[in-house]
């Protein structure tokens, strides 16, 4: 897959240079315009209002100045981003761009994190998923960006963090922009394999024969009914030096979800090729995990097949043994992410990390409560949660903690198996679901985050275009690099 931005090369300066300027930037306070041969007047007619992100051309002789708002108050490592991807549109169409944010951002978060910023934010907004699309469209594609950063940083570990980290959201985005005929769960482990060899990652491919041996039937009884053979994947990083805890990251990876024979509507099924979405957002945290270098180790296992109604396929009233011993009658074929997942948690919770994590494109009824940009969080233990929610914040992924209700239990008790799959009402679905994988963590801390809203977006803005957003891929490094 294509991880390539179109920009040809970054470089860092300490100091704007005349000859390298085409387009610049500056922070709009009055006592800057003149230094750029700006006259407030012109800025304030175009209807400036300097909100974050917010940009205007001026011209400066034949240069074109780009003003871009920083709003009013300290600016936060999003909101670098979200300028500098802001920077990147208002640029596309010349062919060099010279910028000073990190100049102003270092003064607030150090230089190298306000330079990661810089380059996070202008390489995600450059981002786009094309190769389906005939070359009707004119490439915007920048030959030369300059960040201006102050001097004695270092700008190789600030450039190679920043690559690593958009190249690691771009790759979940392009996990799940696929097509679901064409990222199947072979191709899924293709793809993490490729990872693997570049960053060094060891990696572990379970084919049918081996998912049979290690008895994931979970994983099983929802391929039944497709002619793809399921994979599932198993990557570990660990660090150089001693390893303080370890992570365990399982993500859901349903390639395409028909609902199985209980066949999803049109409406319903027409997105159902985002359904790994969980899972892409844990192969694009491993990814940088070998540049980041954090000193923890950490798991993921992915665990992937799609749902569908083929002959074969698990029916309403099948029983399946999962991985743990635990029986599932399964009554609902469409809610089969708990039934994979239950595989993937198994295994973690076999292995008793210090952490589990999952993330799931899970229900529909998380969407309902929270809409589209809120992933819901649940888990089993405050200080897990509270890890989560801290690294989420700083990630500026949001999410919103939910209720694993007790009361809501006895609606997975089944008469002749250990849990039905489904509740016994369509309220509360989310919480349901959530007490399901919970019978699969067993005493491990775990928390799982329904990221079914935010795996993908409508809008082009800042740094996310329409499409998937590689939401999950940022919380998941801010936990492994702030443990
Ligand atoms: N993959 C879906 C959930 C989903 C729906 C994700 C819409 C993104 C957008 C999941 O497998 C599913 O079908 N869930 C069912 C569960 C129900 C049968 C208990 C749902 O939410 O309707
Ligand atoms: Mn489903
Ligand atoms: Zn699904």
């Amino acid at each position: 897959m294509p991880l390539t931005f179109p920009i040809e090369a970054i470089n860092v300066v300490s100091e704007i240079g005349a000859t390298q300027t085409v387009a610049s930037d500056r922070p709009v306070r009055s006592d800057d315009l003149e230094l750029l041969g700006v006259e407030r007047p012109y800025l304030d007619a175009s209807g400036f209002t300097g909100k974050v992100g917010e940009t205007t051309l001026l011209p400066n002789g034949t240069n074109l100045v780009i003003a871009v708002g920083l709003g009013d108050s300290e600016l936060t490592v999003s909101e670098v981003r979200r300028v500098s991807a802001s920077l990147w549109k208002a640029a596309t169409k010349v062919k060099s761009l010279s910028s000073t944010v990190a100049m102003v951002a270092a003064q607030t978060m150090g230089a190298e994190k306000a330079l990661q910023a810089v380059i996070e934010g202008m390489l995600l907004a450059s981002y786009r998923f094309d190769e389906h699309k005939g070359m009707t469209e004119d490439p915007s594609f920048l030959e030369n960006v300059v960040i201006v950063a102050p001097d004695g940083v270092d700008a190789s570990k600030a450039l190679d963090r920043g690559l690593s980290v958009a190249r690691a959201i771009a790759l979940a985005r392009d996990l799940v922009n696929h097509p679901g005929g064409s990222m199947t769960a072979i191709g899924m482990a293709g793809e993490a394999e490729k990872v693997a060899s570049e960053t060094g990652l060891e990696i572990e491919i379970w084919n049918r024969e081996r998912l049979e041996e290690e008895k994931c039937g979970g994983i099983l009884g929802v391929n039944a009914g497709s002619t793809e053979e399921p994979r599932l994947i198993r990557m570990t990083y660990r660090p150089l030096g001693e390893s303080r805890a370890t992570i365990h990251l399982v993500g859901k990876g349903i390639t395409f979800d028909t609902g199985g024979l209980n066949l999803k509507s049109f409406e319903g099924m027409e997105t159902m090729k985002i359904d790994m979405g969980g899972a892409a957002a844990v192969i694009g945290a491993m990814s940088a995990l070998s540049s980041l270098a954090p000193d923890v180790t950490v798991v993921g296992t992915c665990c992937c097949t799609d749902n569908q109604p083929g002959p074969n396929a698990t029916k309403p009233g099948d029983v399946l043994k999962i991985r743990n011993g635990k029986t599932v009658e399964v009554l609902n074929t469409d809610a089969e992410g708990r039934l994979v997942l239950a595989d993937g948690l198994s295994i973690a919770a076999e292995e008793a990390p210090d952490l589990i994590v999952d993330l799931a494109t899970l229900t529909g009824a998380c969407m309902v409560a929270l809409g589209n940009e809120y992933a819901g969080l649940m888990g089993n233990d405050a200080g897990a949660v509270a890890r989560v929610e801290s690294a989420s914040s700083a990630a500026n992924e949001k999410m919103w903690h939910l209720p694993l209700p007790k009361e809501y239990r006895k609606q997975l008790d089944s008469p002749i198996a250990d849990l039905r799959n489904i509740g016994t009402g369509r309220l509360g679905g989310a919480l349901t679901a959530g007490l399901f994988l919970k019978e699969f963590a067993g005493n491990t801390p775990w928390v799982h985050l329904d990221i079914a809203g935010p795996v993908t977006t409508e809008e082009t803005t800042g740094e996310s275009s329409k499409g998937a957003t590689g939401f999950g891929v940022r919380t998941l490094l801010e936990l492994a690099v702030s443990w």
